[in-house]
């Protein structure tokens, strides 16, 4: 099977990538990623001859055309998107630029070239904010940010393939994810590095908002189960059911790394910022998917490898990302 991975470079398509090079090495795996401050190959280098690269973005849609010829992709994985919630609150034209119409483009020439299977990754974002209970995949698509929009509006081009042209595609909708590779400006990775670096940890709002936390791992085996097992035009929600509220996991990194709550700054609110999220994944447990890391294990995992490869991190915290991060930083002051 030759498959195409977008967005393969990034935190959760490098481990996708490095996963099925060992548990399916009889495919040929073609990664496509336009390089954004997101995208790394060095996510890569453990599998290193296991799979080809080509640079490229998923909007450009005449290099897309050629790719599936050139390299007779059979199925498409779409990791590809901007992903960063406060970055889209400062601008989100990248976000419409790639979760829309990157992933219209996709979809339109994997449908003119007769792809087996297209598998859209999205968010649970995309379902907005919920007090109690559970999303399933029937609930409203309620975004509040301008990522969560763009990524709905990804999601609504896929569901219109289906419904006006019966293209068979697949959503899968996952929580937050967390784990080696992860790009030091989201909360996990951020909070850990700052504290190898012996800078506080800003926390915004009141510290009560809730995210489910899994695996990146255990997100990857639930998106092959489902490219392999999932039923065309269906949605598949993932989520671990490992719910925390910032200050919870924020006190857990600490005390992991020996701090205590001196080293908490509280700051500014993220505008609109999303309360909680929760997956119902009961149609993932149906396809015999379950997580198998537990946060206590996963979290250790993770601060263990960024405590290992200072080498991978250093450098991102640096430049765009940095100047990115001050900005942020000194508004929320
Ligand atoms: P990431 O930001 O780490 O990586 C995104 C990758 O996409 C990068 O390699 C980047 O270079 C590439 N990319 C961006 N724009 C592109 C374009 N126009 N053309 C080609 N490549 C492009 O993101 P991630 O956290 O790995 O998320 C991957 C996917 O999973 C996204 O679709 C995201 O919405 C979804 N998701 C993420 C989480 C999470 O917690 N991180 C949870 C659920 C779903
Ligand atoms: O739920 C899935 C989503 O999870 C994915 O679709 C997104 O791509 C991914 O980035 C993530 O979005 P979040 O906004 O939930 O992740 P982030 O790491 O940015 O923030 C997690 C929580 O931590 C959120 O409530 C905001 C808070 N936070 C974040 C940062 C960066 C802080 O308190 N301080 C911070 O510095």
């Amino acid at each position: 099977m030759n498959i195409l991975i977008t967005g393969g470079a990034g935190f959760i398509g490098s481990a996708f990538v490095r996963m099925l090079a060992h548990e399916r090495s009889d495919w040929k795996l073609v990664v496509y990623d336009k390089l954004t401050y997101a995208g790394n190959l060095a996510n890569l280098k453990e599998v290193e001859g296991k799979y080809e690269f080509i640079k490229g973005d998923i909007a450009d849609r005449e290099k897309i055309h050629n790719v599936l010829r050139e390299h007779e992709i059979d199925q498409i994985v779409n990791f590809a998107a901007e992903t960063h919630v406060d970055r889209s609150i400062m601008s989100g034209l990248e976000f419409i630029e790639t979760d829309v119409l990157g992933t219209y483009n996709l979809l339109a020439e994997a449908r003119e070239k007769g792809i087996q299977k297209y598998l859209q990754v999205s968010t649970d974002e995309v379902y907005g904010s919920i007090a109690e209970g559970k999303w399933t995949e029937e609930s409203p698509l309620l975004p509040n940010s301008p990522y969560a929009a763009s990524k709905t509006g990804g999601d609504l081009q896929v569901r219109a393939s289906f419904q006006t042209y019966g293209q068979p595609v697949i959503i899968t909708r996952a929580s937050n994810n967390y784990g080696p590779y992860h790009y030091p400006e989201k909360v996990i990775p951020l909070f850990i590095t700052n504290l190898l670096e012996n800078k506080k940890v800003p926390l915004y709002g009141d510290g009560m908002n809730m995210r489910d936390w899994l695996y990146v791992d255990d997100h990857c085996r639930g998106i092959l189960a489902v490219l392999e097992k999932g039923n065309i035009g269906e949605i598949y929600n993932i989520g671990s059911e490992e719910e925390l509220t910032n200050l919870d996991l924020t006190n857990i990194i600490l005390k992991e790394l020996g701090f205590g709550s001196e080293m908490i700054e509280p700051v500014k609110d993220r505008a609109g910022h999303d309360r909680r999220y929760a997956l119902d994944s009961t149609k993932m447990q149906k396809l015999g998917w379950a997580p198998q890391v537990s946060f206590a294990e996963g979290i250790k995992t993770t601060i263990a490898w960024f405590k290992a490869n200072e080498a991978w991190w250093k450098p991102l915290k640096d430049g765009t990302y940095q100047e990115y991060y001050r900005q942020q930083y000194q508004e929320r002051k």
